[in-house]
């Protein structure tokens, strides 16, 4: 039996689970014993008698519930005491970022801890339903047109009463990807009018479809490695200011969600920019983590400016932690069960999702380039 662990979430604010009782029953229908640390779903309001109805076994013993763990099941990366408590040779399954977290997995590649890092997945078709950042990314852009729509002090749709006509709200959403999107949408489906901007001309038919208006600048645009925008010249950046300028200045609301992996937030709003908005109108930066798109964000707080009203939210997941822990545990899910072959865990370095997330194996960093196209089967994942 595979032993599968999901320990309470222990990062500060984080509100959402990995597993939730509809994935707890498929992974023992799959040949798996699993086990939640209690209280983890507290906070995304599933009870441990629901865990224990889907199947699972619960503990707050911390040492039962490791002990001889084959997979643990995490959102955020582990703490030190939680990787620590690990026996070598077990996987864990998390957001890992080692960049931020260099000293957790120090102690993973230590202790012989296999680390698959979920933010690292290849965008390919056969990751998509595994796919965190977008499924969360997707959620962030729902709920940034929402805060925008109550920090307004305007309706969003146009109204024609026996008061007057009042005009729609205009939203400039920057960055449509999967968060700028689901925004647009969102919009949409409240009665604005939209703008958009991407670097990657390859959306506009998206931003179309949607009902918005796609914002063009003339440009060398470009799309980088795996789907991502690659970065831009500074006389690309001159002349898209230009027009940014002239299209923020118009809009009641802004949204941001620009980002550059591994790379801090480009600067898209600045402060001349921010001046020109007229008082009352919204900024929401769902970039804010990386630094945000607006000069004038403030991380995880909501700041006025001349009358504008920055939101520089961080934790948007959280807030939405039924529906984020829905879609993060089906994602999951999915890669555990594409990991699994007959009633056993398998790890099979030559399949690009686990060459391309695995960040420590069998106590050293693994190298993706010289990934031997090797398996190995997880020990006492087979008994
Ligand atoms: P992201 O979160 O990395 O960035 C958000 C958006 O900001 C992107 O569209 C990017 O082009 C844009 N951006 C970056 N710098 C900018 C700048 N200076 N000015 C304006 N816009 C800027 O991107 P996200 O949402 O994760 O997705 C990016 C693309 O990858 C999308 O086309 C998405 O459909 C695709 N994708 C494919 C997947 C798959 O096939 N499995 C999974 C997830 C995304």
């Amino acid at each position: 039996m595979i032993k599968v662990v999901i320990p309470k979430e222990t990062a500060k604010g984080e509100r959402r689970v990995a597993a939730i009782p509809d994935t707890v029953s498929r992974l023992i229908g799959a040949g798996c014993e699993v086990w939640v640390e209690a209280g983890s779903g507290n906070e995304a309001h599933y009870a441990d008698s629901s865990y224990i109805d889907a199947g699972a076994r619960v503990s707050s013993d911390k040492s039962e519930l490791f002990a001889n763990a084959n997979v643990v099941v995490k959102v955020q990366a582990p703490d030190k005491e939680q990787a620590s408590l690990l026996s070598p040779g077990a996987v864990v399954i998390s957001m890992l970022y080692p960049a931020k977290n260099p000293e957790v997995v120090e102690v993973l590649q230590r202790n012989n801890i296999t680390a698959l890092a979920l933010e690292l997945l290849p965008r390919i078709s056969r990751a998509q339903s595994m796919d965190v950042l977008s499924s969360q990314a997707s959620l962030a852009g729902y709920k940034a047109m929402i805060i925008a729509a109550d920090r307004l002090d305007k309706i969003i749709p146009m109204q024609m009463t026996a008061a007057g006509t009042l005009a729609p709200a205009r939203v400039f959403v920057m960055g449509a990807g999967v968060a700028g999107l689901q925004a647009i949408a969102t919009a949409r489906r409240l009665g604005a009018i939209i703008e958009a901007f991407d670097v990657r001309s390859a959306v506009k038919d998206q931003i179309e479809s949607l009902g918005a208006k796609f914002v063009e600048i003339p440009l060398e645009a470009s799309e980088g490695a795996g789907g991502y925008a690659a970065e831009q010249s500074p006389e690309y950046l001159q002349r898209q200011q230009e027009l940014l300028t002239e299209r923020v200045a118009a809009a009641d609301i802004v949204i941001t969600t620009a980002s550059i992996p591994g790379r801090a937030a480009p600067i898209l709003v600045t402060h001349e920019m921010l001046s020109m908005m007229r008082p009352g109108s919204v900024v929401v930066d769902l970039a804010s983590e990386s630094g945000g798109n607006c000069e004038a964000t403030v991380p995880g707080e909501e700041v006025s400016i001349s009358g504008v009203t920055v939101v520089g939210i961080t934790d948007i997941p959280s807030q939405l932690s039924v529906h984020a822990s829905q879609t993060y545990s089906r994602n999951v899910l999915n890669l555990l069960l594409a990991m699994i072959s007959d009633g056993k865990l398998v790890l099979d370095f030559s399949d690009e999702l686990i060459n391309s997330t695995c960040v420590t194996h069998q106590g050293s960093a693994h190298s993706k380039e010289s990934a031997s196209p090797s398996t190995s089967s997880i020990p006492g994942g087979n008994s």
